[in-house]
C-alpha cells in the first residue's frame, strides 16, 4: 500500500496523470527517510527539510508538518514494516503543458514505504569504489543542490559516468573544481586525524546524516574542517567515507582506482559505531 494525495491505495491503483509537472518537468521535491524497528529516524529534520525545499521552489504543501508525520506512520504501519525506506514525493501536480507552476491546481502527494534491504555487508567491511566524474554538481545559482528536487538528471549523468568506470558512487566537483558530493550522498575524508567535509557553501545538499556525523565528531573531540577542497585532497587522505540516510557511514576503499589508506579507518569506524548508537537511543526514546 502507498499513500496518494488523501488516502492509502494499492500499488496497482496508485496512478498519476501524464500531465503531472513532476513527470513533465521534474518540478517537485522529495525526502528519503529510514525507519528502524518501526520508528522513523529524524522525522522532524526530514519534514523541516521538505518544507525548506518546498519554499525554495514556491510550492505550497497541501498538508501541515504534523499531518505529514502522521501519514508517514500510517503508510509504514499499513505495510506492517519495521525496517523500511520511506519516500515522500510532492510534485507541482497536473496541469496543461507549460512551465508556469500556476497552471497546476493541486500538488501531487505520495508516500511510498519499502522494506529496507541492507547493503551487502562486504561494502562496509571492504569499502566501496568511487569515481570523481566530469559532470559538475549543479551550480548553486542555477539549481541549488540544497533543494532536494525531483530534477535529478545532474546526479543521473554523474552516476552513469561512475558506472562506466566500475565505481559504485560518483563524486562531483562544483563548477570551480571544489569537492561537492556524491549523487545521493555526502563525502568526508580524514587527513592528519582531522575530519574534512565540503562546506555547504560549495553547493551541496545539507545532509541530515552529515549533520549527525559532524555533531558526533565534535562530541568525540575529533577536529573538523568544513571547507573547500580539491580532488587531490581526497586522493591523499587516510580515510574516505560517504554518508546518507540509508547507507549511514559507508567506507570508501578506492577513489578513481587509487587505494585509500586503510580499508575501514579508525575514525570511520568510530563514527559509524557512534551513529548506530544514536539511532538506537533515538528508537528507544520515540
Ligand atoms: N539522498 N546529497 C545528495 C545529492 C542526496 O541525494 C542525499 C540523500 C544526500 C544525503 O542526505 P541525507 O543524509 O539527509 O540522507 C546528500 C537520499 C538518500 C536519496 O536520494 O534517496
Amino acid at each position: 500500500m502507498l499513500y496518494l494525495n488523501n488516502k492509502l491505495v494499492s500499488k496497482s491503483k496508485a496512478l498519476i496523470s501524464v500531465f503531472d509537472h513532476g513527470f513533465l518537468y521534474g518540478d517537485g521535491i522529495y525526502e528519503t527517510l529510514r525507519a528502524y524497528n518501526g520508528v522513523v529516524f529524524k522525522l522532524d529534520e526530514h519534514i523541516d527539510r521538505l518544507f525548506r525545499s518546498a519554499s525554495m521552489i514556491g510550492l505550497t504543501i497541501p498538508k501541515g508538518p504534523e499531518a505529514i508525520k502522521k501519514t508517514v506512520y500510517t503508510t509504514l504501519r499499513a505495510n506492517r514494516q519495521k525496517e523500511a525506506v520511506i519516500r515522500i514525493t510532492i510534485s507541482r501536480g497536473a496541469g496543461p503543458i507549460g512551465l508556469d507552476p500556476g497552471l497546476c491546481r493541486r500538488p501531487t502527494f505520495v508516500i511510498i514505504s519499502n522494506k529496507f534491504k541492507n547493503y551487502p555487508e562486504q561494502y562496509y567491511q571492504k569499502g566501496i569504489k568511487v569515481a570523481i566524474v566530469n559532470t559538475c554538481r549543479n551550480f548553486r545559482g542555477a539549481l541549488n543542490p540544497a533543494i532536494k528536487s525531483l530534477n535529478f538528471l545532474n546526479n543521473i549523468l554523474a552516476k552513469r559516468e561512475a558506472k562506466d568506470k566500475g565505481a559504485y558512487e560518483a563524486i562531483m566537483l562544483n563548477y570551480r573544481g571544489h569537492l561537492a558530493e556524491g549523487t545521493i550522498s555526502n563525502i568526508f575524508f580524514v587527513k592528519d586525524n582531522i575530519l574534512h567535509t565540503p562546506e555547504t557553501g560549495v553547493g551541496i545538499l545539507d545532509g541530515i546524516t552529515r549533520k549527525s556525523i559532524l555533531d558526533i565528531a565534535r562530541e568525540s573531540g575529533i577536529e573538523i574542517n568544513e571547507g573547500r577542497f580539491k580532488k587531490e585532497d581526497l586522493l591523499n587522505s587516510r580515510e574516505v567515507f560517504i554518508s546518507n540516510t540509508t547507507m549511514e557511514v559507508m567506507p570508501v576503499s578506492h577513489v578513481d582506482g587509487t587505494k585509500i589508506g586503510t580499508k575501514k579507518g579508525n575514525i570511520t569506524k568510530l563514527l559509524h559505531k557512534a551513529y548506530k548508537k544514536e539511532v538506537a537511543d533515538y528508537v528507544k526514546n520515540h
